[in-house]
């Protein structure tokens, strides 16, 4: 292929107008590309800031209905949930988990009362129920086990597809867990339950705003280097997504986003699937600090990390900041 040189070609010459600029754009962002993650506490119209993730707030499951109706008035499909359980309801096994009456599922069933049209994601993974703070069960020496922690994780993600999740999304990096889950929901008639696997996910410093809002960061004991990635890895991480849609995944997510647009690339590349990033907790907190100290411009730098998403590969992107970018393209 032989191109024009300078003069002849000028790259400026179709960015001089605003409607050229539209015209050329090849990546185009929508609020239907994203996935709102909110924190549920337990109460009464409780709304508690979190404090490492400035102005995201856990709210008890009777405000989770007007959570819904202004995704729905601004166009975002789709609400991810994560519950910060009681303390008291935290034992070393997480069976509260399994609990039809948990705060998920009160959480799942409000939403989906107050806006039926919406998606719901419920994260797989026992970390909001277990004393230590890990997904999964864990043996007398600290270690998480696998197939043990399937088995719950299994009953887990029947409980949220019973009280009407969309989509299961398995957040704990357990071997096999994915098979397991899909043959549970068959069997469970449950067939249009879509499972969106983290597959690629990474032991990351970035978490750590997301455990706070979780209640379990103080309770975390030592890391989750034996189940989750090592961020120096990809090869590794085209495996882990292989065996995922082997398994029955119907998507797959990388996790965290931004400093990982190179696994979104390679899985979209190699696959050919639907690929979601999550833009995690210390994404956000990086940014609404960078805002705080006056060295950037929140809503340029909302709409530029999220089009880079959507340009390296993905389907879409759960990011705390999903109602303003709704707003701004709206
Ligand atoms: C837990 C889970 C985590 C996140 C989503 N699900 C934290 C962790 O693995 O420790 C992180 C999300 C964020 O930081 O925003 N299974």
């Amino acid at each position: 292929m032989t191109h024009a040189a300078y003069p002849a070609l000028r790259l400026r010459r179709t960015r001089a107008s605003a409607w050229s600029r539209d015209l050329y754009r090849e990546t185009v962002l929508t609020p239907s590309d994203l996935i709102w993650p909110l924190f549920v506490t337990d109460g009464m119209s409780a709304r508690e800031p979190v404090g490492s993730l400035p102005g995201v707030e856990r709210l008890s499951v009777d405000l989770l209905g007007e959570a819904a109706r202004r995704a729905r008035d601004l166009g975002i499909p789709c609400l991810a949930l994560f519950p910060n359980t009681p303390r008291e309801l935290r034992t070393d096994d997480g069976r509260e988990a399994l609990n039809p009456d948990n705060l998920m599922c009160r959480a799942i069933k409000s939403i989906k009362d107050a806006a039926p049209d919406i998606g719901v994601l419920t994260d797989v993974a026992l970390d909001p129920y277990t004393a230590h703070g890990h997904d999964g069960l864990v043996d007398e020496h600290g270690y998480v086990l696998n197939d043990a922690t399937m088995e719950v994780l299994v009953g887990q993600a029947l409980v949220q597809a019973e009280a009407g999740a969309d989509i299961v999304a398995p957040s704990d990096m357990m071997d096999g867990r994915v098979g397991r889950i899909r043959q549970a929901l068959e069997q469970a008639g449950r067939i249009n339950v879509q499972i969106m696997a983290y597959s690629a996910k990474y032991a990351s410093a970035f978490y750590g705003p997301f455990r706070d809002a979780v209640g379990s960061g103080g309770l975390l004991k030592g890391d989750k280097k034996t189940y989750q990635m090592d961020p120096a890895n990809a090869e590794e991480a085209l495996r882990e997504v292989a065996l995922d849609l082997a398994e029955g995944a119907d998507s797959v997510m990388v996790k965290p986003g931004l400093p990982y647009l190179d696994i979104i690339r390679l899985v979209k590349q190699r696959f050919e699937v639907p690929v979601f990033a999550y833009q995690v907790s210390g994404e956000y907190a990086m940014i609404e600090a960078a805002v705080a100290a006056g060295v950037l411009d929140r809503d340029a730098a909302i709409l530029e990390t999220l089009t880079a998403f959507k340009r390296a590969g993905c389907s879409g992107v759960l990011s705390y900041h999903a109602p303003r970018a709704a707003e701004l393209m709206g």
